[in-house]
Protein backbone atom coordinates (compact mmCIF):
# COMPACT_ATOMS: atom_id res chain seq x y z
CA UNK A 1 0.00 0.00 0.00
CA UNK A 2 1.78 3.59 -0.81
CA UNK A 3 1.17 6.22 1.27
CA UNK A 4 2.29 8.46 -1.35
CA UNK A 5 -0.85 8.08 -3.62
CA UNK A 6 -3.45 7.78 -0.52
CA UNK A 7 -5.35 10.60 0.30
CA UNK A 8 -3.18 13.30 2.70
CA UNK A 9 -4.86 16.04 5.15
CA UNK A 10 -3.37 19.52 5.20
CA UNK A 11 -4.86 21.49 8.45
CA UNK A 12 -8.65 21.52 7.55
CA UNK A 13 -8.12 20.51 3.95
CA UNK A 14 -8.21 16.69 2.22
CA UNK A 15 -5.73 16.57 -0.52
CA UNK A 16 -5.98 13.55 -2.85
CA UNK A 17 -2.72 12.60 -2.44
CA UNK A 18 0.53 13.25 -0.87
CA UNK A 19 2.24 15.23 -3.43
CA UNK A 20 2.77 19.00 -3.62
CA UNK A 21 3.71 20.65 -6.83
CA UNK A 22 7.06 23.24 -5.57
CA UNK A 23 6.66 26.69 -6.71
CA UNK A 24 8.38 27.49 -9.80
CA UNK A 25 8.82 30.58 -11.93
CA UNK A 26 7.87 30.39 -14.82
CA UNK A 27 7.67 34.08 -16.40
CA UNK A 28 5.04 33.55 -18.55
CA UNK A 29 2.81 36.21 -16.95
CA UNK A 30 2.89 39.25 -19.16
CA UNK A 31 2.18 42.45 -17.71
CA UNK A 32 2.35 40.75 -14.11
CA UNK A 33 -0.99 39.16 -15.25
CA UNK A 34 -2.19 35.55 -14.44
CA UNK A 35 -3.42 34.22 -18.42
CA UNK A 36 -4.91 31.46 -20.30
CA UNK A 37 -1.54 29.67 -20.74
CA UNK A 38 -0.91 30.02 -17.00
CA UNK A 39 -4.48 28.47 -16.75
CA UNK A 40 -3.40 25.32 -18.85
CA UNK A 41 -0.09 24.77 -17.37
CA UNK A 42 -1.71 24.62 -13.93
CA UNK A 43 -4.63 22.67 -15.35
CA UNK A 44 -2.30 20.23 -17.08
CA UNK A 45 -0.47 19.69 -13.57
CA UNK A 46 -3.78 19.73 -11.48
CA UNK A 47 -3.73 15.78 -10.90
CA UNK A 48 -0.87 16.61 -7.60
CA UNK A 49 -2.77 16.39 -3.91
CA UNK A 50 -1.62 20.52 -3.60
CA UNK A 51 -0.16 23.31 -6.44
CA UNK A 52 1.74 25.89 -5.01
CA UNK A 53 1.88 28.49 -7.58
CA UNK A 54 5.17 30.13 -8.88
CA UNK A 55 6.06 33.28 -6.59
CA UNK A 56 3.46 35.62 -7.06
CA UNK A 57 3.90 39.82 -5.73
CA UNK A 58 2.10 41.23 -2.96
CA UNK A 59 3.30 44.38 -4.16
CA UNK A 60 4.05 46.13 -7.25
CA UNK A 61 7.39 47.03 -5.48
CA UNK A 62 7.84 42.48 -4.88
CA UNK A 63 8.34 42.51 -9.02
CA UNK A 64 11.90 41.68 -9.09
CA UNK A 65 12.05 39.66 -11.92
CA UNK A 66 10.03 40.12 -15.64
CA UNK A 67 6.67 38.50 -16.13
CA UNK A 68 6.32 37.23 -12.82
CA UNK A 69 2.36 37.66 -11.70
CA UNK A 70 1.42 39.71 -8.73
CA UNK A 71 -1.76 39.50 -6.52
CA UNK A 72 -2.31 42.87 -5.77
CA UNK A 73 -4.26 44.28 -8.87
CA UNK A 74 -8.29 43.44 -9.50
CA UNK A 75 -7.23 42.32 -13.07
CA UNK A 76 -4.55 40.11 -11.54
CA UNK A 77 -7.05 38.36 -8.96
CA UNK A 78 -9.80 38.25 -11.94
CA UNK A 79 -6.71 36.06 -13.76
CA UNK A 80 -5.91 33.70 -10.83
CA UNK A 81 -10.19 33.15 -10.14
CA UNK A 82 -9.84 31.66 -13.56
CA UNK A 83 -7.36 29.41 -12.72
CA UNK A 84 -8.54 28.52 -9.26
CA UNK A 85 -11.78 27.88 -10.73
CA UNK A 86 -10.28 25.07 -13.42
CA UNK A 87 -7.67 23.73 -11.25
CA UNK A 88 -10.16 22.93 -8.52
CA UNK A 89 -12.10 20.63 -11.32
CA UNK A 90 -9.54 18.76 -11.41
CA UNK A 91 -9.00 18.16 -7.57
CA UNK A 92 -5.95 19.92 -6.62
CA UNK A 93 -6.23 21.74 -3.83
CA UNK A 94 -3.87 25.45 -4.64
CA UNK A 95 -1.73 27.49 -2.89
CA UNK A 96 -0.23 31.05 -4.33
CA UNK A 97 3.36 31.57 -2.81
CA UNK A 98 3.41 35.38 -1.95
CA UNK A 99 7.56 35.96 -3.11
CA UNK A 100 8.30 39.97 -2.36
CA UNK A 101 11.71 39.88 -4.27
CA UNK A 102 13.40 42.72 -1.93
CA UNK A 103 16.78 43.63 -3.43
CA UNK A 104 16.19 40.55 -6.11
CA UNK A 105 15.41 43.20 -8.63
CA UNK A 106 16.32 45.73 -10.88
CA UNK A 107 13.99 49.07 -11.81
CA UNK A 108 13.84 47.79 -15.46
CA UNK A 109 11.63 44.68 -13.98
CA UNK A 110 9.65 47.41 -12.03
CA UNK A 111 6.41 49.20 -12.71
CA UNK A 112 6.80 52.95 -12.78
CA UNK A 113 6.89 54.62 -8.88
CA UNK A 114 7.88 50.95 -7.82
CA UNK A 115 10.78 50.76 -5.57
CA UNK A 116 13.43 48.29 -4.39
CA UNK A 117 13.72 47.90 -0.72
CA UNK A 118 15.36 45.75 1.24
CA UNK A 119 15.94 45.31 4.93
CA UNK A 120 19.65 46.96 4.66
CA UNK A 121 20.83 49.22 1.93
CA UNK A 122 23.31 46.21 0.90
CA UNK A 123 23.84 44.97 -2.87
CA UNK A 124 23.31 41.32 -3.87
CA UNK A 125 26.43 40.21 -5.70
CA UNK A 126 25.68 38.89 -8.98
CA UNK A 127 23.63 39.58 -11.68
CA UNK A 128 20.02 39.99 -12.80
CA UNK A 129 18.28 39.25 -15.95
CA UNK A 130 16.07 41.74 -17.54
CA UNK A 131 14.07 41.87 -20.53
CA UNK A 132 14.72 45.27 -21.88
CA UNK A 133 19.08 45.39 -21.28
CA UNK A 134 19.53 41.59 -20.72
CA UNK A 135 21.84 40.52 -17.65
CA UNK A 136 22.51 43.72 -15.60
CA UNK A 137 24.22 43.99 -11.61
CA UNK A 138 22.02 43.44 -8.99
CA UNK A 139 20.99 47.60 -7.65
CA UNK A 140 21.83 49.26 -4.16
CA UNK A 141 18.58 48.60 -2.53
CA UNK A 142 16.98 51.21 -0.06
CA UNK A 143 16.93 50.32 3.64
CA UNK A 144 13.36 50.48 4.75
CA UNK A 145 12.36 52.59 7.05
CA UNK A 146 9.49 51.35 10.00
CA UNK A 147 6.97 52.60 7.87
CA UNK A 148 7.81 50.95 4.73
CA UNK A 149 7.99 47.64 6.80
CA UNK A 150 4.24 48.58 7.99
CA UNK A 151 3.05 49.09 4.36
CA UNK A 152 4.72 45.90 3.64
CA UNK A 153 2.66 44.07 6.16
CA UNK A 154 -0.12 45.52 5.07
CA UNK A 155 0.57 44.97 1.32
CA UNK A 156 1.16 40.73 2.90
CA UNK A 157 -2.01 41.14 4.74
CA UNK A 158 -4.32 42.09 1.35
CA UNK A 159 -2.80 39.75 -0.97
CA UNK A 160 -3.55 36.94 1.67
CA UNK A 161 -7.39 38.58 1.10
CA UNK A 162 -7.10 38.70 -2.33
CA UNK A 163 -6.09 35.08 -2.54
CA UNK A 164 -9.05 33.87 -0.56
CA UNK A 165 -11.35 36.09 -3.51
CA UNK A 166 -9.37 34.55 -6.21
CA UNK A 167 -10.11 31.04 -4.98
CA UNK A 168 -7.01 29.92 -3.11
CA UNK A 169 -7.06 27.57 -0.80
CA UNK A 170 -4.45 29.42 1.20
CA UNK A 171 -0.92 31.21 0.80
CA UNK A 172 2.47 30.03 1.21
CA UNK A 173 5.00 33.02 2.39
CA UNK A 174 7.91 32.65 0.47
CA UNK A 175 10.49 33.16 3.89
CA UNK A 176 13.62 31.22 1.34
CA UNK A 177 16.13 31.55 -1.16
CA UNK A 178 17.39 34.93 -0.49
CA UNK A 179 13.99 37.25 -1.05
CA UNK A 180 12.60 39.67 1.04
CA UNK A 181 11.47 37.48 4.16
CA UNK A 182 14.99 36.27 4.24
CA UNK A 183 16.56 39.46 3.75
CA UNK A 184 15.49 40.16 7.21
CA UNK A 185 16.06 36.48 8.98
CA UNK A 186 20.04 36.65 7.53
CA UNK A 187 22.53 38.75 9.04
CA UNK A 188 24.38 39.56 5.97
CA UNK A 189 21.39 41.11 4.39
CA UNK A 190 19.85 42.74 7.60
CA UNK A 191 22.04 44.82 9.91
CA UNK A 192 19.73 46.99 11.19
CA UNK A 193 20.37 48.49 14.66
CA UNK A 194 16.07 48.63 15.56
CA UNK A 195 14.09 46.00 16.89
CA UNK A 196 14.32 44.57 13.52
CA UNK A 197 17.99 43.45 13.64
CA UNK A 198 20.91 42.29 16.06
CA UNK A 199 19.07 39.15 17.93
CA UNK A 200 17.39 36.45 15.55
CA UNK A 201 14.29 37.64 18.06
CA UNK A 202 15.14 41.13 16.13
CA UNK A 203 15.71 39.41 12.93
CA UNK A 204 12.65 37.32 13.33
CA UNK A 205 10.48 39.92 13.77
CA UNK A 206 9.58 41.27 10.53
CA UNK A 207 8.28 37.46 9.60
CA UNK A 208 6.66 36.64 12.42
CA UNK A 209 4.53 40.19 12.12
CA UNK A 210 4.06 39.16 8.50
CA UNK A 211 3.34 35.61 9.55
CA UNK A 212 0.35 36.67 12.09
CA UNK A 213 -1.23 40.18 9.73
CA UNK A 214 -1.40 37.16 7.13
CA UNK A 215 -3.14 34.97 9.93
CA UNK A 216 -5.41 37.75 11.37
CA UNK A 217 -6.73 38.73 7.60
CA UNK A 218 -7.24 34.82 6.63
CA UNK A 219 -6.62 32.80 9.23
CA UNK A 220 -4.12 30.35 10.95
CA UNK A 221 -5.19 27.22 8.36
CA UNK A 222 -4.97 28.52 5.24
CA UNK A 223 -1.12 29.52 5.98
CA UNK A 224 2.21 27.86 5.04
CA UNK A 225 5.79 29.24 5.04
CA UNK A 226 9.07 28.21 3.28
CA UNK A 227 12.22 28.49 4.40
CA UNK A 228 15.45 27.75 3.31
CA UNK A 229 17.97 26.86 6.27
CA UNK A 230 21.48 26.50 4.84
CA UNK A 231 20.44 27.90 1.80
CA UNK A 232 22.88 30.60 0.19
CA UNK A 233 20.44 31.36 -3.15
CA UNK A 234 20.68 35.09 -4.07
CA UNK A 235 24.12 35.83 -2.27
CA UNK A 236 22.83 34.48 1.46
CA UNK A 237 26.19 33.16 2.61
CA UNK A 238 26.22 30.22 5.81
CA UNK A 239 27.00 31.49 9.21
CA UNK A 240 27.38 30.51 12.45
CA UNK A 241 24.48 30.70 13.84
CA UNK A 242 22.36 29.64 11.63
CA UNK A 243 21.25 26.39 12.98
CA UNK A 244 20.15 28.29 16.63
CA UNK A 245 18.34 31.26 14.41
CA UNK A 246 16.31 28.54 12.43
CA UNK A 247 15.81 26.62 15.84
CA UNK A 248 13.84 29.57 17.03
CA UNK A 249 12.26 30.15 13.72
CA UNK A 250 10.64 26.47 14.17
CA UNK A 251 9.63 27.16 17.76
CA UNK A 252 7.75 30.63 17.14
CA UNK A 253 5.63 29.02 14.19
CA UNK A 254 4.73 26.32 15.75
CA UNK A 255 3.11 28.86 18.89
CA UNK A 256 1.45 30.71 15.56
CA UNK A 257 0.00 26.73 14.60
CA UNK A 258 0.06 27.67 11.08
CA UNK A 259 -1.03 24.83 8.34
CA UNK A 260 2.66 23.85 7.76
CA UNK A 261 5.99 24.77 6.93
CA UNK A 262 7.78 23.72 3.70
CA UNK A 263 11.89 23.12 3.64
CA UNK A 264 13.95 23.76 0.62
CA UNK A 265 17.03 21.39 0.25
CA UNK A 266 19.05 22.57 -3.16
CA UNK A 267 21.59 20.14 -2.06
CA UNK A 268 21.13 18.24 -5.11
CA UNK A 269 21.51 21.67 -7.46
CA UNK A 270 24.84 22.16 -6.58
CA UNK A 271 24.10 23.84 -3.17
CA UNK A 272 25.42 23.37 -0.09
CA UNK A 273 24.00 20.28 2.00
CA UNK A 274 21.37 20.55 4.38
CA UNK A 275 21.51 18.48 7.62
CA UNK A 276 19.67 16.15 8.58
CA UNK A 277 19.53 17.62 11.67
CA UNK A 278 17.47 20.89 10.95
CA UNK A 279 14.89 18.96 9.33
CA UNK A 280 14.90 16.87 12.40
CA UNK A 281 14.81 20.18 14.42
CA UNK A 282 11.72 21.52 12.73
CA UNK A 283 9.99 17.96 12.67
CA UNK A 284 10.48 17.84 16.18
CA UNK A 285 9.37 21.42 17.52
CA UNK A 286 6.63 22.06 14.55
CA UNK A 287 3.43 20.55 15.26
CA UNK A 288 2.01 21.17 12.10
CA UNK A 289 2.31 19.84 8.74
CA UNK A 290 5.98 19.33 7.54
CA UNK A 291 6.74 19.43 3.66
CA UNK A 292 10.16 18.17 2.50
CA UNK A 293 11.26 19.11 -1.05
CA UNK A 294 14.49 18.71 -3.12
CA UNK A 295 15.34 15.71 -5.54
CA UNK A 296 12.56 13.48 -5.11
CA UNK A 297 11.45 11.00 -6.89
CA UNK A 298 8.81 8.56 -5.89
CA UNK A 299 10.94 5.55 -3.78
CA UNK A 300 12.65 8.33 -2.13
CA UNK A 301 9.35 10.06 -1.66
CA UNK A 302 7.52 6.70 -0.15
CA UNK A 303 10.76 6.36 1.66
CA UNK A 304 10.78 9.37 3.86
CA UNK A 305 7.03 9.64 4.27
CA UNK A 306 7.00 5.92 5.80
CA UNK A 307 10.08 6.74 7.75
CA UNK A 308 7.69 9.86 9.67
CA UNK A 309 10.59 12.61 8.51
CA UNK A 310 7.47 14.51 7.07
CA UNK A 311 3.79 14.76 6.32
CA UNK A 312 3.91 15.65 1.85
CA UNK A 313 6.43 15.75 -0.37
CA UNK A 314 6.92 18.86 -2.69
CA UNK A 315 8.58 18.28 -6.63
CA UNK A 316 10.02 21.03 -8.64
CA UNK A 317 11.46 19.71 -11.77
CA UNK A 318 9.44 16.73 -12.40
CA UNK A 319 6.07 18.12 -12.30
CA UNK A 320 7.49 21.25 -14.27
CA UNK A 321 8.20 18.22 -17.23
CA UNK A 322 5.26 15.89 -16.88
CA UNK A 323 2.06 17.36 -17.02
CA UNK A 324 0.60 13.99 -15.73
CA UNK A 325 4.03 13.08 -13.00
CA UNK A 326 1.50 11.53 -10.48
CA UNK A 327 -0.12 8.95 -13.19
CA UNK A 328 3.34 8.54 -14.42
CA UNK A 329 5.11 8.00 -10.83
CA UNK A 330 2.40 5.82 -9.83
CA UNK A 331 2.57 3.49 -12.70
CA UNK A 332 6.28 3.68 -13.27
CA UNK A 333 6.34 5.02 -16.36
CA UNK A 334 9.17 6.50 -18.17
CA UNK A 335 9.80 10.51 -17.23
CA UNK A 336 10.41 13.44 -20.06
CA UNK A 337 13.21 15.69 -18.47
CA UNK A 338 12.85 19.32 -17.61
CA UNK A 339 14.59 21.64 -20.38
CA UNK A 340 16.66 24.25 -18.61
CA UNK A 341 16.66 26.67 -21.40
CA UNK A 342 12.78 27.37 -21.35
CA UNK A 343 12.45 27.65 -17.49
CA UNK A 344 11.78 31.41 -18.02
CA UNK A 345 11.29 32.01 -21.49
CA UNK A 346 8.05 33.48 -22.91
CA UNK A 347 5.49 31.27 -24.31
CA UNK A 348 4.21 27.72 -24.76
CA UNK A 349 7.53 25.96 -26.05
CA UNK A 350 8.82 24.31 -22.55
CA UNK A 351 5.69 25.08 -20.89
CA UNK A 352 2.82 23.68 -21.75
CA UNK A 353 3.86 21.01 -24.62
CA UNK A 354 5.60 18.73 -22.28
CA UNK A 355 3.59 15.35 -23.60
CA UNK A 356 1.28 13.70 -21.57
CA UNK A 357 1.31 9.79 -21.59
CA UNK A 358 -1.54 8.29 -24.18
CA UNK A 359 -4.84 7.82 -22.74
C1 LIG B 1 12.31 26.93 -12.95
C2 LIG B 1 12.30 26.97 -11.44
C3 LIG B 1 11.70 28.04 -10.80
C4 LIG B 1 11.63 28.08 -9.40
N1 LIG B 1 10.96 29.10 -8.78
C5 LIG B 1 10.73 29.05 -7.44
C6 LIG B 1 9.85 29.98 -6.82
O1 LIG B 1 9.22 30.85 -7.46
N2 LIG B 1 9.69 29.89 -5.48
C7 LIG B 1 10.34 28.93 -4.73
O2 LIG B 1 10.14 28.87 -3.51
N3 LIG B 1 11.16 28.03 -5.31
C8 LIG B 1 11.36 28.05 -6.64
N4 LIG B 1 12.12 27.07 -7.23
C9 LIG B 1 12.68 25.97 -6.41
C10 LIG B 1 11.74 24.75 -6.42
O3 LIG B 1 10.54 25.03 -5.73
C11 LIG B 1 12.40 23.51 -5.78
O4 LIG B 1 12.77 23.81 -4.46
C12 LIG B 1 13.62 23.03 -6.55
O5 LIG B 1 13.32 22.92 -7.93
C13 LIG B 1 14.14 21.68 -6.04
O6 LIG B 1 13.15 20.70 -6.17
P1 LIG B 1 13.22 19.59 -7.36
O7 LIG B 1 14.54 18.88 -7.17
O8 LIG B 1 12.04 18.69 -7.10
O9 LIG B 1 13.15 20.32 -8.65
C14 LIG B 1 12.23 27.03 -8.63
C15 LIG B 1 12.86 25.97 -9.29
C16 LIG B 1 12.90 25.93 -10.67
C17 LIG B 1 13.54 24.74 -11.35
Amino acid sequence: MSTLYSKATLGLMTLQNHLVMAPMTRSRATDNIPNTLMLEYYVQRATAGLIITEGTSPSPNGLGYPRIPGIFSPTQVEGWKRITDAVRVKGAKMFVQLMHCGRISHPLNLPEGARILAPSAVTAAGEMYTDAEGMKPHPLPQAMKEEDINTAISEFAQAAKNAVTAGFDGIELHSANGYLLEQFIRPNTNQRTDSYGGSIENRARFVLQVTEAVIDAIGKDKVGIRLSPFGVFNDMPLYDSMETDYTYLAEQLNVRELAYIHLVDHSLMGMPPVPDAIKETFRKLFKGTLILSGGYDAERSEKDLTAGKCDLIAVGRPFLANPDLVKRWETGAAVNDPDMETFYTSGPKGYTDYPALEK
